[in-house]
């Protein structure tokens, strides 16, 4: 390809996804989703067990473990009695009529998910040095194992994936795209994108809490890494690596990997997709420091979306500044902030939601994170969205961790009206993906649920 056919393609592709983010159309569900659990096995080729993810683990094997499950394991159960079901399921669908003892069950994990649908898988990459065996294997949260898809030492290709030096233990993030995209369709991408950046702020706060040197990594050859995990017909995709401890240099690869054309379900936005994907490791576009929780631990078991509810004494803007310089911190570098508004600000709080939805105006506030994308698509190319799409997720599980810290909950809410805060705050169009109440947050015990 020549070097003026690739400067077209490249604007193409800069326009696919700036025509992607000006659609700012909902899909028609209600504000409350509907909980389902999903989980999808695939045949491997062994399953390794992990060790239980105890309290300060000392090898890397017991290490890679509480990371693992702190990232996708199986946190808690949320039970929702008839009248609290009913919330969940339009009139005439079925359940609807279920008898008074019907109690609905979905297993949660210890990150937010649009959905609760929890698309993100996690795969470990393993080099043999820390004794776990050589190959990827893909994170079973159900088993708490290692399901083992190929033997072959990921190095010399990651070290064709990311451009440099490469680690004996790499995490990497997928999404199982047909996980949400039948309720959500098109919009699924940006869910996807923002949970992707929740599963990568907690496996770094995980990382730093065990004194583990992480970095992540999001300019990568997608081919590459997507051939590692040997993908092929799944239609699930790669969007952030996590090198976990000390990098050190392999030959790379000589022949590159297949193109591969990730199929997708039916409504998913194919074009973005495509045009975000990279042919060479890129400079990476970093985002800011995740602001640690005091105790990360506590606050990741404490963690959860608030339910609405009456926060008395009401908390005061000193209380829930934290929570708003947790998200300026990640998307400050990015030239983003995150806008702290009081509670029942009628500029926000009355276009939030949908009518009986579970949050009301008695939220003890609202953190708008604000990142201009466009503005980086334009100046950065296309795969500056996904940087920056993952970077608001990031920033709000950080801020989640800050607010749990604090007793209060706090999520992205997608079912808002976009283009109507962003003209009350006069903000710039498409500026935001999603808003953050603050509130209590329900509490019921959490623990990381291993089975034996
Ligand atoms: C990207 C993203 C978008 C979300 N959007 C909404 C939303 O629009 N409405 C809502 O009620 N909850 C929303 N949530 C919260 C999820 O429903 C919640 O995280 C999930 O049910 C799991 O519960 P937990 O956060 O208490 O663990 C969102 C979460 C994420 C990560």
């Amino acid at each position: 390809m020549s070097t003026a056919e690739r400067t077209t393609a490249t604007d193409a592709d800069r326009d696919t996804v700036l025509a992607y983010l000006a659609d700012r159309e909902l899909p028609q569900v209600s504000g409350a989703y509907q909980l389902y659990p999903t989980r999808a096995g695939r045949p491997g080729v062994a399953e390794h067990a992990l060790p239980r993810p105890g309290h300060g683990p000392d090898g890397p094997v017991d290490r890679i473990s509480r990371m693992l499950a702190t990232g996708n394991g199986l946190a808690r159960h949320r039970f929702l009695t008839v009248s609290g079901a009913r919330a969940f399921l339009p009139t005439g669908a079925p359940g609807w009529g279920f008898d008074e003892q019907h109690v609905m069950t979905t297993l949660l994990r210890l990150v937010a998910s649009g959905g609760a649908a929890y698309p993100v898988d996690l795969w470990l990459l393993s080099g043999g040095e820390s004794g776990l065996p050589v190959g990827a294997h893909r994170y079973n949260p159900v088993h708490h194992g290692l399901t083992q898809v190929t033997t072959e030492d990921p190095r010399p290709r990651l070290a064709r994936a990311l451009g440099g030096a490469v680690s004996d233990l790499t995490i990497v993030l997928t999404t199982r795209l047909e996980r949400t995209t039948g309720r959500y369709g098109k919009f699924a991408h940006r869910l996807h994108l923002l949970d992707t950046g929740h599963t990568l702020a907690q496996l770094l706060i995980a990382g730093r809490s065990l004194d583990w040197e992480c970095t992540p990594r999001l300019a990568f050859v997608d081919d590459e890494i997507e051939h590692i995990l040997d993908l092929g017909d799944e239609t699930e995709i790669a969007f952030a690596v996590v090198t976990v401890g000390p990098t050190s240099t392999v030959t790379p690869a000589s022949d590159p990997a297949p193109v591969r054309i990730p199929p997708v379900p039916d409504r998913y936005p194919q074009d973005v997709l495509r045009a975000a994907r990279r042919s060479e490791p890129g400079p990476e576009l970093e985002f800011g420091e995740i602001t640690m929780p005091r105790d990360p631990d506590r606050a990741m078991q404490r963690r959860r979306s608030p339910v609405g509810g009456f926060v008395a004494p009401p908390p005061s803007a000193e209380d829930l500044a934290p929570v708003a310089e947790a998200v300026d911190s990640v998307l400050g570098p990015l030239g983003g902030h995150g806008r702290l508004v009081p509670p029942k600000d009628p500029r926000v709080a009355t276009r939030i939601g949908a009518p009986g939805h579970r949050l009301n105006l008695s939220l003890a506030g609202v953190v708008v994170p604000v990142l201009e994308l466009p503005e980086l698509v334009r100046k950065h190319g296309p795969g500056a969205f996904r940087v920056g799409a993952v970077a608001v997720g990031v920033s709000l599980q950080a801020a989640a961790l800050v607010a749990a810290d604090r007793g209060f909950g706090t999520f992205p809410l997608c079912a808002y009206d976009g283009p109507g805060i962003e003209a009350n705050l006069e903000l710039p169009e498409a500026s935001t993906m999603c808003v953050a109440p603050i509130g209590v947050a329900a509490h019921v015990g959490a623990s990381l649920e291993v089975p034996l």
